[in-house]
């Protein structure tokens, strides 16, 4: 099938400073995936939110089904079969699954009251198309991500969308999870929708797209079909450049060790974990989304309560801290949701990399606004985050820009350990090698630093030694030749209760 759904032209879009958009085109075809790319702050997002009656574009035209369209909201979009699933999920947490589905359009009866009834069985059809296991009255707070997304692409099903829109949907899914929503995206393919696909996750563009359009600082770098084309090809047109080289391991004279944690237990969600890392040492910690791995290194960052085990830091064994006696010693946790942990998102990017370290700034209660600038001007370059200067509110910046300044926020810190929690999670891949030659560089520097990645050459790349964690236990330990690809997948697809100590080197 070749015929063209929505099409987009001449489409410009500028916010105060930035030019987020500039006379892009672009065009969907009824049953194809067809993937949108670019770097951090391309525009992707900004063009999905036009689709969708978010933003109203300074110029250009929408053409849906051969008639322009002018869409002035979400419901317009809605009405006219335009679906968008956010980076960001954008349900009500407090209301049922039936009443996100039909969140402002909720049928009423002739006297104009809410049809409840009817609300209900719609939703629930609309659920039992898709496969959900759940039904219409759950709360969807209580849902995991996945079945939220769920509930989104159960709109789409529910208005009978011609086209949907997933931005970055895969971020927070488990493997098994990953493979659902493919599974969903492959029945609303054949059913002729026509499916945006925004993802950093090349793996994912090669496996499930038809055709992809770069988009480099607001421009249409081309169109090109999937399988003519390679990773090396789109690199190239998203960053304008070869990269050279991923990764760029640090060499490998560790110090004294930094952090030892030993039997470490959580009753509900990892238990007898041992691991220690050194100065100049990067600990990988792979696994698969699920496995524990963020529930653990919160749990020496003090952000849980720790059930049994012991910590040794810097050779002395100590209680375990809180997130504040944490940060006093010297650690430093990089958490993976930038929305929930990370930002003030109403603040300014200078400010969200400098409060939490007012005493390096300021000098008997003066703070040092040159200095701040300087940090600022420096995280902003090594991490080429794209703003319009230290006080533009972080939420209006592309959300792999908000990850770097996450990054930014607790390097400022300079402490012995750093945590890296999905340190590259939604980073374009310009900026992704660049991350990772700052971890290369940050234990250089003499820096302990763990990594946690669900991305194999990631990990692969960028550790000295690999633990595998399995359902809450570590389930192998990797060095120098024996640090490969096969090695981790059996390593994570053992069952977990098998005795995996003895493996450990
Ligand atoms: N509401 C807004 N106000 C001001 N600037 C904005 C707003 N929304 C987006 N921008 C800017 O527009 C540019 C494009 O952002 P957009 O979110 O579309 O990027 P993206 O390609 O989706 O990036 P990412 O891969 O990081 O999600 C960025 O420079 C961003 O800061
Ligand atoms: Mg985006």
């Amino acid at each position: 099938m070749t015929d063209v759904i929505l099409s987009v032209a001449g489409i410009t879009k500028t916010f105060p400073g930035v030019r987020a958009l500039a006379d892009v085109s672009f065009d969907v075809r009824a049953g194809e995936v067809h993937a949108l790319m670019g770097e951090n702050g391309a525009g992707k997002s900004t063009l999905m939110k036009v689709l969708a009656g978010l933003y109203k574009p300074d110029a250009g035209t929408i053409t849906l089904r051969d008639e322009p369209v002018t869409i002035t909201s979400p419901l317009v979009a809605r009405e006219k079969g335009i679906l968008l699933i956010h980076q960001e999920l954008s349900l009500s947490p407090e209301l049922s699954v039936a009443e996100n589905i039909y969140l402002g359009a909720w049928p009423t009866n002739a006297l104009g009251m809410l049809n409840k009834r009817k609300l209900r069985a719609d939703a629930k059809a609309a659920l039992d198309a898709l496969g959900c296991d759940f039904g219409p009255d759950v709360r969807v707070g209580t849902l995991s991500i996945a079945r939220q997304q769920m509930v989104e692409i159960a709109r789409a099903q529910a208005f009978n969308a011609d086209v949907v829109i997933f931005d970055e949907p895969t971020a927070s899914l488990t493997d098994g999870e990953r493979r659902q929503l493919f599974a969903t995206i492959a029945r609303l393919k054949s059913a002729g929708v026509g499916i945006v696909y925004i993802s950093h996750k090349m793996d994912e563009i090669f496996e499930i797209t038809d055709r992809i359009t770069v988009l480099r600082d607001g421009q249409v770098q081309g169109t090109r079909i999937t399988a003519d084309t390679d990773l090396a090809g789109i690199t190239r047109m998203m960053i304008g450049r070869d990269l050279a080289s991923y990764f760029h391991r640090a060499r490998e004279d560790f110090r004294d060790e930094v952090l030892r944690v030993e039997g470490l237990t959580h009753a509900s969600l990892f238990s007898g974990v041992d691991l220690s890392v050194r100065a100049g040492e990067v600990l990988g910690l792979y696994g698969l989304v699920g496995a524990g791995r963020s529930e653990l290194v919160e749990t020496i960052f003090g952000l849980r309560h720790a059930d049994a085990g012991r910590l040794i830091w810097k050779g002395q064994e100590i209680p375990f801290p809180t997130p504040r006696q944490a940060v006093d010693l010297g650690m430093a946790l990089v958490p993976e949701s930038r929305k929930e942990q990370g930002l003030v998102l109403g603040m300014g990017g200078r400010e969200n990399v400098t409060l939490p370290h007012l005493a390096m700034f300021s000098s008997a209660g003066v703070m040092d606004r040159g200095r701040e600038r300087e940090v600022f001007d420096t995280y902003r370059d090594i991490l080429d985050i794209k703003t319009t200067g230290p006080e533009q509110p972080v939420e209006k910046l592309s959300g792999g820009n908000q990850q770097k300044f996450v990054l930014a926020k607790w390097l400022c810190a300079a402490p012995s350990l750093i945590i890296l929690d999905e340190p590259t999670r939604g980073i374009d891949v310009g900026s992704k090698s660049a991350i990772h030659e700052l971890i290369a560089k940050l234990a250089e520097d003499g820096l302990a630093v763990i990594v946690i990645s669900s991305e194999m050459p990631e990990v692969l790349g960028v550790s000295h030694r690999i633990l595998t964690m399995t359902e809450g236990r570590i389930s192998g330990s990797f060095t120098g030749d024996g640090m490969t690809e096969q090695a981790l997948i059996d390593a994570v697809s053992q069952p977990a209760n098998r005795a995996v100590q003895e493996d450990i080197a």
